[in-house]
């Protein structure tokens, strides 16, 4: 059975980039395999974060998770720090990525770029390193993603193919997988840039009011041309719109411009508003039942459980592997 494996890092409100790059992907590739899906608190200590809103946005993820329609009977969900072998392991496998190749990520870059190295953590240098162990751990066939990510799996399967040249087969090669469209959600406000946790006015946010979200796409920024038509150079925002309504209608660019033919952006905004605001109405509903029901704190107890078992195994077999005394 292939196995899937994926996570949310619990900074920041959740976002519709988040819900179509990562969300919707999980839930359509539930039924394919086993699913681990974990929020990834320890990677979210990367910057400054308040320990309430950490504590908060934690369980969050995963009552967002559950609105979405994951199945708790065939998902399994828990939080990073609660599986001890993420921490043990990333210390293990830091001595096979380099100071050059993690110097060089996109997203160290990005986020350290106005820093002084006075204040830069270790943390978000080492990044790359729990998160390839994270993947390790659980022999991850596929890693369902946005494409901002791929960067960190393709370094995974680097360390992989490293560790395995010496050691042996000991860790399973995973690979990326992204939508073919809506891998990359782009903001409102700049279409050039991503949809990021961090950009309130550019954002639409799964906890925003349904008319903060109406109107955020009524005002998105689009061109002077007046065609609905896919083209993501010279028409970055109505593609962007585009894309964000196809991920939730199923419908492919050929068909959307077909509909939207001879009308103008008003309308063809107005209808991309009234999908995004009933999908995200009724994930809000499921969501205020969920954290109410009590199943956050069933589902995660579960998951910790059925993860930890995994993990142990995968720890176990490259301390041995490595040379180190296994407790058994
Ligand atoms: P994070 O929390 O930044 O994002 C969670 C998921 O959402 C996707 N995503 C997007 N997809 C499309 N358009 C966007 N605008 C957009 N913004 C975000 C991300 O690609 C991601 O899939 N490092 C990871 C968390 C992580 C992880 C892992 C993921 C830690 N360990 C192991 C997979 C496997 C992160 O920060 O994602």
């Amino acid at each position: 059975m292939k196995r899937y494996l994926s996570a949310i890092k619990p900074t920041g409100k959740l976002t519709l980039g988040n819900y179509i790059g990562a969300i919707k992907q999980f839930v359509t590739l539930m039924n394919d395999g086993d699913m681990i899906l974990f929020v990834a608190d320890l990677h979210s200590l990367t910057l400054p974060i308040n320990p309430e809103e950490l504590r908060n946005n934690s369980r969050n993820i995963v009552a967002y998770y559950l609105a979405a329609g994951l199945d708790p009977k065939k998902v399994h969900v828990f939080l990073q720090s609660e599986v001890h072998e993420h921490s043990e392991l990333a210390i293990i496998l830091q001595n096979y990525l380099y100071m050059g190749e993690l110097s060089r990520m996109t997203q160290f870059k990005d986020k350290t770029q106005k820093m002084n190295n006075e204040a830069i953590g270790l943390g978000i240098f080492t990044y790359p390193v729990l998160m390839a162990a994270d993947i390790v751990l659980y022999d991850t066939d596929y890693v369902p993603v946005g494409e901002d990510q791929v960067q960190h799996v393709e370094i995974t399967r680097d360390l992989v193919h490293r560790f395995n040249k010496r050691y042996g087969d000991i860790l399973k090669m995973p690979r990326a997988l992204i939508r073919q469209s809506g891998a990359r959600i782009m903001s409102l406000s700049d279409p050039i840039k991503k949809m990021s946790k961090s950009d309130p006015k550019g954002d639409i946010f799964l906890d925003d009011d349904l008319k903060t979200i109406h109107k955020k796409i009524m005002s998105a920024v689009t061109d002077m041309d007046c065609r609905v038509c896919y083209d993501e150079t010279n028409k970055p925002g109505i593609s962007n719109l585009m894309t964000i309504y196809s991920a939730l209608t199923n419908k492919s660019f050929e068909e959307i411009e077909k509909e939207f033919q001879g009308k103008m952006y008003g309308e063809f905004k107005k209808e991309v508003a009234k999908v995004v605001v009933d999908e995200i109405a009724c994930l809000q509903t499921k969501y205020q039942e969920i954290l109410a029901s009590g199943l956050v704190d069933k589902v995660l107890k579960e998951g910790k459980e059925y993860a930890s078992t995994i993990a142990e195994k995968t720890l176990k077999r490259v301390q041995n592997a490595i040379g180190l005394y296994r407790y058994e």
